[in-house]
């Protein structure tokens, strides 16, 4: 028996991984892909998929009832990944990330409630709880959020969450921490720094550089997804994370070691407003319903590092031909550099 499935954001990093694995993983399965494609949204990451049989793509937005009512017709499970997710742009203009990331969940969950949907998990982040200096959070732990983008996914996730306990749905929250591999849009660190390091440019390095992140390979993470999806309990979140933790410093060092590179392109720049200091989570819970990361940090740094330096065309049509990126950049970087 075929069941479909609803993705949001299939067009976008982590959600392009998901959409390629999950149809590799499981043979019954048909994955309908609602994206809006907005800046960071891009099909050349789902090029050897885009003719499969068991795969329909559906040009729309989260927050237009009649796109979701299209793409979700038939599905009996949703798994939201649409969402605006840099933490700088939050910072230069917080307004869309209210509208795509809280009012789109509400769009889909009405959608879904009303389409009789036998799942739904959004994908949330680490960001949720906040930094702490020692320890781990748990998922019952306090949400403390810090700026717009992570304020906008908390208000997802806890509404998410409310609609298993006013309707009934089984609604189910992944809480991941940062997530790297190919086809990351170079506006975040690891594409970022990756980027620079092999066009001999500066690693412009927030601060002092020792905030500390917890680092997850997306295909670990894409399989955590499908874990909770198949096993996780209605009503509840999943925080998803690894043993690894780095400071950005030593992330930087790192890409550089690997790219052979000098450690003099590290640059110091002004810090980002409000930078949380350190996100560190507990993942027994989700350990506990049998999941496990299959990678090893520094094998998938260097597998990622390498995809970046096979595929430069990916990014450098981003970089050097995207307005929007220009335009972005200049504005994130100005005062910093
Ligand atoms: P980022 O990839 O933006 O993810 P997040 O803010 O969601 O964790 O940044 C990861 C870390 O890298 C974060 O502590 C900020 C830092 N950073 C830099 O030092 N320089 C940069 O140019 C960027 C984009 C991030």
């Amino acid at each position: 028996m075929r069941e479909k499935v609803l993705v949001t954001g299939g067009a976008g990093f982590i959600g392009s991984h998901l959409v390629r694995f999950w149809l590799k993983e499981d043979p019954s399965v048909v994955i309908v892909n609602l994206d809006k494609l907005a800046y960071s949204g891009d099909l050349s990451r789902l090029e050897e998929v885009k003719s499969h049989p068991r795969y329909e793509f559906y040009k729309g937005d989260v927050c237009e009832p009649r796109d979701v009512e299209e793409a979700i017709k038939g599905c009996s499970t949703v798994v939201h990944l649409a969402a605006e997710t840099h933490v700088d742009r939050s910072l230069l203009n917080g307004e869309v990330f209210f509208q795509t990331n809280t009012i789109g969940t509400y769009c889909l969950l009405e959608a879904a409630r009303k389409a009789g949907v036998q799942k739904f998990l959004l994908v949330s982040t680490d960001e949720v709880y906040g930094s702490r200096k020692t320890g781990f959070f748990k998922e019952m732990d306090r949400l403390s959020p810090t700026s717009p983008y992570s304020v906008s996914k908390t208000a997802a996730d806890l509404l998410t969450l409310s609609y298993a306990h006013t309707y009934g749905l089984h609604t189910m929250v992944t809480r991941g921490s940062n997530t790297f591999g190919p086809y990351q849009y170079p506006e975040k660190v690891i594409p970022l720094f990756t980027a620079k390091a092999l066009s001999d440019e500066k690693l412009p390095l927030y601060g002092d550089g020792r905030q500390v992140r917890n680092w997850i390979d997306v295909e670990d993470h894409c399989r955590a997804i499908l874990h909770v999806l198949k096993k996780g309990k209605k009503g509840e979140a999943y925080n998803v994370s690894t043993p690894f933790y780095l400071t950005n410093l030593e992330l930087a060092r790192r890409i550089l070691r690997i790219l052979g590179k000098p450690v003099s392109l590290i640059q110091r720049v002004k810090d980002r407003p409000g930078h949380d200091r350190r996100y560190a989570l507990s993942s027994r819970k989700l350990r506990a319903l049998g999941w496990r990361e299959r990678f090893r940090f520094e094998e998938s740094l260097r597998r990622t590092v390498r995809w970046y330096r096979e595929n430069k065309a990916w990014w450098k049509a981003i970089k050097e031909k995207s307005a929007e990126f220009k335009e972005y950049y200049a504005k994130a970087y100005a005062g910093r550099v």
